[in-house]
């Protein structure tokens, strides 16, 4: 609105000179010849509220550094279209899961990448590698089409252990291809996927055109198409228009962000991607704000539930997920920067009764924040007593574990 009539402005001046008579003309030549010269993007996407998404491509002209760190961030990897390079597992030796003596699955690379199972020797069915859910940095997940309905595939890969694995939660008595994959599966993995049935929480029919991959900028930032417009149509702007400010709300929407995808796989109440940043979740799904037993910690680990059990979460007023992490980068592997976030509230280090050598000022985190081994997933082919397999992950309940560094 607000550039529409500082571009009108002059000429409206004009009217001034040419009296009523022509008033009616010139009005309607102001706003026509704006619309002229006006650029107007088209949306990816629209959103169930009717919202459009620009699509992050989009963004780089005015945010070019926020744009490229998010570039490298499992965010923006954790869905993606399958392209030549992108799949991680091997398909010319270790393509070869074998379920029992009978089902054998092989990964092959013909006019495109397919997964084909076989009972018994004898061919049963095969279906493509058409969408990879996961960064790669613990593993990957394949979906395919049939027509407009999307299913997942049988065959997982395991990044750790470099190898083909049957997807988590699959039994090994039979060949699954029929597991549908539903909206709430992919609200925490894509940006946007539009259902033919929107308020159908079971549906696997999806609008190809308009899936957004990955979690991208407006994943958190809502739908921007508007703010894109504004401000590409007036590059004086210095006010953002037409988008949140997430710094100004409360401690709890902030969190709330963020424990919408991270605390683990809550129970939908209202349709997966309705939520916007600075709803309140609880009315969005039933979460897992309680105390969870930590030995139950899975590759979904519940980052928020677990950092609200902590001393540092409960004692302080400002504590939150921003706190530590950078939402546009990625800091894997960087132990000192985060010593630094708590030393910026233990000033003294933590004021042990033992001296902390240098690297140990540098590395608060494996003892405080350590690694811990998931048991809730497990993988078939995996004895109780093999943990090779077992992923690891960061607990965010805070606490005093030990005095050795692991
Ligand atoms: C034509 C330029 C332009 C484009 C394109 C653009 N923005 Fe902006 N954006 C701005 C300006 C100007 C501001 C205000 C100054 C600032 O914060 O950088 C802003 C601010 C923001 C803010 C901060 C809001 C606040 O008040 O804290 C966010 C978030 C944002 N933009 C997101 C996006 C996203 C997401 C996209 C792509 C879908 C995008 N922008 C594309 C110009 C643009
Ligand atoms: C729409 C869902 C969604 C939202 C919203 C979201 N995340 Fe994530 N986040 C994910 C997924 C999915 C992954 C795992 C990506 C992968 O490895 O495939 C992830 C991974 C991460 C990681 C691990 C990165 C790494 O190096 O492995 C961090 C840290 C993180 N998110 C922080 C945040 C914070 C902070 C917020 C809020 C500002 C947030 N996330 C909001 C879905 C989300
Ligand atoms: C409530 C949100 C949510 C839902 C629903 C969800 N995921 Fe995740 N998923 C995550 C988050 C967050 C991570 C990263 C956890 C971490 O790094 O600790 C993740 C990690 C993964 C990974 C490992 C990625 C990597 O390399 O780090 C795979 C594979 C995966 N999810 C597949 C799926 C599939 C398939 C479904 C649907 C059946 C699903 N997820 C549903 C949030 C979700
Ligand atoms: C995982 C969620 C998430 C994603 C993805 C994300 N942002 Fe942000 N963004 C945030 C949060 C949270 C803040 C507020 C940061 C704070 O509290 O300081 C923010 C702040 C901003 C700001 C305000 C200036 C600043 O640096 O704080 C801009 C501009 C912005 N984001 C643009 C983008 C663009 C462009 C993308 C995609 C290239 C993007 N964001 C992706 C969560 C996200
Ligand atoms: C926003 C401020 C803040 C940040 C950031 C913060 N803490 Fe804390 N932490 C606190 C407060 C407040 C307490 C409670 C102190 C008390 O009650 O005496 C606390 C308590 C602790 C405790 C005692 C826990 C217990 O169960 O007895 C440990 C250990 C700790 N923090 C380590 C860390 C580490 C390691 C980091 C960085 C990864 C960190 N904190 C980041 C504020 C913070
Ligand atoms: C080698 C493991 C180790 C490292 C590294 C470590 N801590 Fe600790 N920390 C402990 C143990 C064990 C305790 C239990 C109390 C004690 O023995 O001092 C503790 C206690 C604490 C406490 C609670 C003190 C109290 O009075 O209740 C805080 C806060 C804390 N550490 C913060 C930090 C911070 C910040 C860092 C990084 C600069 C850090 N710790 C590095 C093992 C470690
Ligand atoms: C006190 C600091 C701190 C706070 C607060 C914090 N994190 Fe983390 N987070 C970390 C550290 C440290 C790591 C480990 C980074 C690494 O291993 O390179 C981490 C890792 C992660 C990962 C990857 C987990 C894995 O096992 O690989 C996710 C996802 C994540 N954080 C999400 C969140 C979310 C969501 C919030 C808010 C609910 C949050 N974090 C709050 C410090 C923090």
């Amino acid at each position: 609105m607000f550039f529409r009539m500082h571009n009108c402005s002059r000429r409206s001046f004009s009217i001034l000179f040419f009296g009523s008579l022509f008033f009616l003309l010139f009005f309607v030549r102001c706003n026509s010849g704006v619309k002229d010269t006006m650029i107007s993007i088209a949306p990816v996407a629209t959103a169930y509220d009717g919202s459009k998404y620009a699509g992050s491509q989009r963004c780089i002209a005015c945010h070019e550094n926020i744009y490229n760190e998010h570039l490298k961030t499992p965010h923006y990897n954790t869905s993606q279209l399958v392209s030549d390079d992108n799949v991680v597992g091997d398909f010319k030796v270790h393509n070869i899961l074998k379920l029992n003596e009978h089902i054998v699955f092989k990964m092959i690379d013909e006019d495109q990448l397919y997964q084909a199972a076989f009972k018994d020797e004898r061919f049963v069915r095969k279906e493509p590698f058409d969408i990879i859910i996961g960064s790669g940095t613990k593993g990957q997940t394949f979906l395919y089409w049939n027509d407009n309905r999307l299913y997942q595939l049988p065959v997982s890969y395991l990044n750790k252990s470099n190898k083909w694995i049957h997807s988590p939660g699959y039994s090994n008595d039979r060949i699954h291809f029929d597991r549908a994959v539903i909206p709430n599966c992919l609200e925490c993995h894509t940006t946007f996927a539009r259902n033919h049935l929107p308020t159908d929480f079971n549906s696997n029919m999806f609008v190809k055109k308009e899936m957004i991959f990955g979690v991208d900028c407006e994943s958190c930032h809502g739908p921007s198409l508007k703010h894109v417009n504004a401000h590409i149509n007036d590059p004086e702007l210095k006010m953002a228009q037409h988008i949140l400010d997430i710094k100004t709300l409360t401690r709890q929407q902030q969190l709330d962000a963020c424990a919408r995808c991270h605390s683990g796989l809550g129970r939908p109440l209202k349709m997966p991607f309705t939520f916007k940043t600075g709803d309140k979740l609880d009315s969005f799904r039933i979460p897992n704000y309680m105390p969870i037993d930590t030995t139950k910690l899975d590759v979904h680990g519940n980052q928020y539930g677990l950092l609200t059990m902590s001393k540092c979460f409960k004692r302080s007023e400002s504590l939150n997920c921003t706190t530590c992490h950078d939402p546009h980068k990625n800091e894997r592997q960087q132990s000192a920067t985060f010593s630094q976030k708590c030393i910026g509230c233990h000033q003294d280090a933590g004021n042990h009764s033992f001296s902390l050598e240098h690297q140990e000022k540098l590395d608060c985190i494996s003892c405080h924040m350590p690694l811990l081994t998931t048991s809730a997933i497990t993988f078939n082919g995996l004895n109780s007593n093999d943990h090779s397999d077992s992923i690891k992950v960061r607990t965010h309940k805070i606490g005093i574990y030990g005095n050795e560094l692991p």
